[in-house]
């Protein structure tokens, strides 16, 4: 009888009346019940007048409310890394405003990439520039700080060239990461693609050559793009063109080098790439044989929705559809000369892309 007594008289201050089962009935067992009674059992042994403690942990767990209220915040700050680097649909985050800007004024968000904010800047005398900003949630992310800052480095050793974006200068301000170029009042591929702008239908012949011609200059600088899409090729009003984006950019190699990171477009890669094998600038080729067959089909020359999808289409060609299936008005020469980009051997494509201009320049300037 005395037992659930004391385990009673550690929970409520006043001892309670003394019944609380019939007499003689058995105590309920239970680990629970036992570990108080031995709790109340020491708790006797310490004296009987011991004042009740607030912090005693086995009568009020006060840790287990504070553990409860703290849930949020934990999963929070163990998450963080990964929602800092996510970018959901549903961002619920303030749209980057403009404003001042070290020297700069940000007048208008063009575009936001993946990796960047890309803005209409002016300096204090009016002039327009673009200013490419890492994007604040990519911050903390090394692995994003240095491939920004190894494609400025890239950009700013490409020689001047009509085709590619002119590199003015890059830093930091406020922390943050910033690229500047030169303005082009223009809309980038795939945003021509979208909308069926009339521009892709008067001026392909030239788009494809000026693309050819920008990728050659990037290789002749001794730099691989590894990134051609149509996102990074931005064309004018008057058709000219210009290749933007040389974060994934490398130092051409002079044999195929492999790498144990293969960021990219999957649909864009070139098979040794997606099966992590070594590649050279042939990777760049096939790039441009996938997205000049958007251009002049409207459709992807690989389906899939995955990497290994992309891959099993690259490699098991039963399914595919040549730019003359899907377009019967492309030349079959411009047909060749696709073909041999997207080729699955390297050694089979273009060996440079010079020879790739030279060929696009014969079927296409009649
Ligand atoms: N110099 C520029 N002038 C005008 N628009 C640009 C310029 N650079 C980039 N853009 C626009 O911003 C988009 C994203 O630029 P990009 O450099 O590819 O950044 P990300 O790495 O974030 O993809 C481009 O597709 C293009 O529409
Ligand atoms: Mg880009």
């Amino acid at each position: 009888m005395d037992e659930p007594m004391e385990r009673l008289a550690c929970h409520f201050r006043k001892p309670r009346p003394k019944v609380r089962r019939p007499l003689g009935a058995p105590v309920k067992p239970g680990s629970q019940q036992r570990a108080r009674y031995e709790h109340a059992a020491n708790k006797k042994e310490q004296g009987p007048n011991r004042p009740h403690r607030s912090q005693c942990r086995k009568c009020f767990p006060p840790r287990k409310r504070i553990f409860f209220a703290d849930a949020p915040l934990a999963c929070y700050l163990l998450l963080r890394p990964k929602w800092m680097e996510q970018k959901s649909d549903l961002d619920l985050r303030p749209a980057p405003q403009p404003g001042p800007f070290g020297r700069f004024y940000l007048q208008e968000l063009i575009n936001s990439g993946g990796m960047a904010d890309i803005w209409l800047a002016t300096d204090s005398a009016g002039k327009p520039y673009a200013l490419r900003k890492l994007h604040h949630r990519l911050r903390f992310n090394f692995v994003a700080r240095r491939r920004f800052l190894r494609g400025c480095e890239i950009l700013s050793k490409i020689h001047d060239h009509e085709y590619v974006i002119r590199y003015i200068e890059h830093g930091k301000t406020g922390g943050a990461l910033y690229c500047l170029m030169e303005y082009v009042e223009s809309s980038n591929l795939k945003q021509l693609f979208s909308r069926g702008d009339p521009i892709l239908h008067d001026h392909v012949g030239n788009i494809l050559i000026d693309m050819a011609v920008a990728l050659d200059h990037v290789h002749e600088s001794g730099f691989m793009h590894l990134d051609f899409k149509p996102e990074n090729v931005l064309v004018t009003r008057n058709a000219n063109v210009r290749l933007v984006d040389f974060d994934l950019a490398l130092p051409k190699p002079t044999k195929p080098i492999k790498s144990s990171k293969n960021p990219g477009t999957p649909a864009y890669m070139a098979p040794e790439q997606l099966l992590r094998q070594p590649f050279d600038h042939r990777a760049d080729l096939f790039a441009y044989g996938s997205t000049a067959y958007e251009l002049l089909t409207g459709e992807k020359p690989f389906a899939g929705d995955t990497p290994s999808e992309i891959l099993r289409s690259q490699v098991d060609r039963t399914a595919f559809r040549t730019p003359r299936d899907l377009n019967p008005e492309i030349p079959a020469a411009l047909e060749k000369v696709i073909m041999r980009c997207l080729e699955r051997e390297p050694d089979k494509r273009y060996p440079i892309a010079s020879v790739l201009v030279h060929d696009l320049e014969t079927i296409l300037y009649v």
